[in-house]
């Protein structure tokens, strides 16, 4: 199970956090908590430029990502410190990020009240339309006396407390994994179509099971993206060490969520030339994760030339590169097998991942490609 866990404060000393961190540490083999900070936000303002929104995005991804979000938030002046108030309104505005999200509410505060009436107000904060998460029920941690709950390594000295929080957050275990988003995005579905992957589907050039297309896409050295005709994230591949790391709980996101502000303009001005139909592909090289990353943008259309959406065709090229420096695809001497010629080269680009699927790329990608290398290939 996958968790983000906010802290609530922009102090730098914070006993949420350190409260945060224990539990991160303590429930460490029923769930991966990535602590995120609301101090990393700017302050909310609906007219930020998008290109200062970079971290809003990033919190919105993490979030979007996860399958719960833990709330720790302390008490100012009976209610939440304005910092967490802002990150909800990033969150809520022009966002589904918190909607039907799993939450829990944890707070830690000097008094004795322990953040009761903050806590309260975020209950119901969550509950507006905008933000819309599923709170928790019940399982109130209420920590007050600060500065004695904690030794100096950060651990909880006082048992109840540890008590209350394994209650809490085994009732939120079982919460977030009752919770129907979770349910529907669960990891059956990255490898088990929903109809009967024996059955055929029939194209004009032959025919092939679902399973079969499934595994085909997953096999293919490249890495598919499917952006549908409406702009919604549809696809993916499930391709082993994606260059574009991506997570079924992106499907079906509006695409611009999907790129950071700043890129999304650029992506977008791609979509909107395929739907007019100025153009039909669009490719980009950039380095990436120390990868040669090579990334085709291509219009899908109909018979009739109706626009379907966009396929990302993405993948490391690297090891062609190399091919071609080494003037592979100058010719081979008479006699040569030309696949055991490729085949040698396996290890000549150390970022490359050395194994069967690599060696299909050089014939696959050459295979794929626009330019008159596909007639030289067909000759070898
Ligand atoms: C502006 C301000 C208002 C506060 N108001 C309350 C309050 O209403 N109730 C309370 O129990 N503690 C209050 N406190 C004390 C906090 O509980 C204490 O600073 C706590 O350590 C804050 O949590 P943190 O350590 O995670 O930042 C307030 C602190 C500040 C800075």
């Amino acid at each position: 199970m996958k968790l983000v866990a906010i802290v609530g404060t922009n102090a730098d000393f914070s006993y949420n956090r350190i409260l945060l961190q224990y539990m991160k540490w303590h429930f460490r083999m029923a769930a991966d908590i990535e602590i995120l900070e609301v101090k990393q936000l700017p302050p909310f303002n609906e007219d930020l430029p998008d290109s200062e929104q970079t971290e809003v995005w990033r919190f919105n991804t993490k979030i979007n990502n996860a399958d719960g979000v833990i709330i720790a938030t302390p008490e100012y002046d009976h209610s939440i410190p304005a910092a967490l108030k802002s990150g909800l309104e990033w969150l809520s505005f022009n966002r589904d990020t918190m909607k039907e999200k799993p939450v829990m509410i944890v707070g830690v505060s000097y008094g004795t009240q322990g953040t009761s009436r903050a806590q309260q107000q975020l209950r119901q904060m969550l509950l507006s339309p905008d933000l819309n998460s599923d709170v928790l029920p019940g399982n109130e941690v209420l920590i007050g006396n600060a500065a004695k709950v904690f030794d100096k390594n950060g651990f909880v000295t006082d048992i109840n407390i540890v008590h209350n929080l394994e209650t809490s957050f085994t009732a939120f275990n079982k919460f977030v994994k009752s919770n129907m988003r979770y349910l529907e995005r669960g990891d059956d579905n990255m490898t088990e179509p929903h109809i009967s992957s024996d059955a055929k589907i029939q194209f004009r050039t032959g025919s092939l099971s679902i399973k079969e297309i499934q595994q085909i896409f997953n096999t293919l050295p490249f890495e598919i993206d499917f952006i549908d005709a409406n702009d919604e994230f549809s696809y993916f591949s499930d391709k082993p060490n994606r260059e574009h790391v991506r997570h079924t709980a992106e499907i079906g996101e509006p695409v611009q969520q999907c790129h950071p502000p700043k890129v999304w303009p650029i992506v977008k001005s791609i979509f909107d030339s395929f739907k007019l139909g100025t153009q039909d592909h669009v490719e980009r090289c950039l380095p990436l994760n120390g990868h040669k990353v090579w990334i085709n943008y291509f219009a899908v259309r109909d018979e009739n030339g109706k626009y379907l959406g966009t396929m990302e065709f993405t993948g490391n090229v690297g090891h062609l590169v190399t091919l071609v420096k080494e003037g592979k695809f100058d010719g081979f001497p008479e006699g040569a097998d030309a696949t055991t010629g490729a085949s040698k080269h396996d290890d000549a680009e150390p970022e490359q991942p050395a194994g069967p699927a690599m060696n299909a790329q050089a014939d696959a990608t050459t295979g794929a490609s626009e330019h008159s290398d596909e007639d030289e290939d067909k000759t070898e």
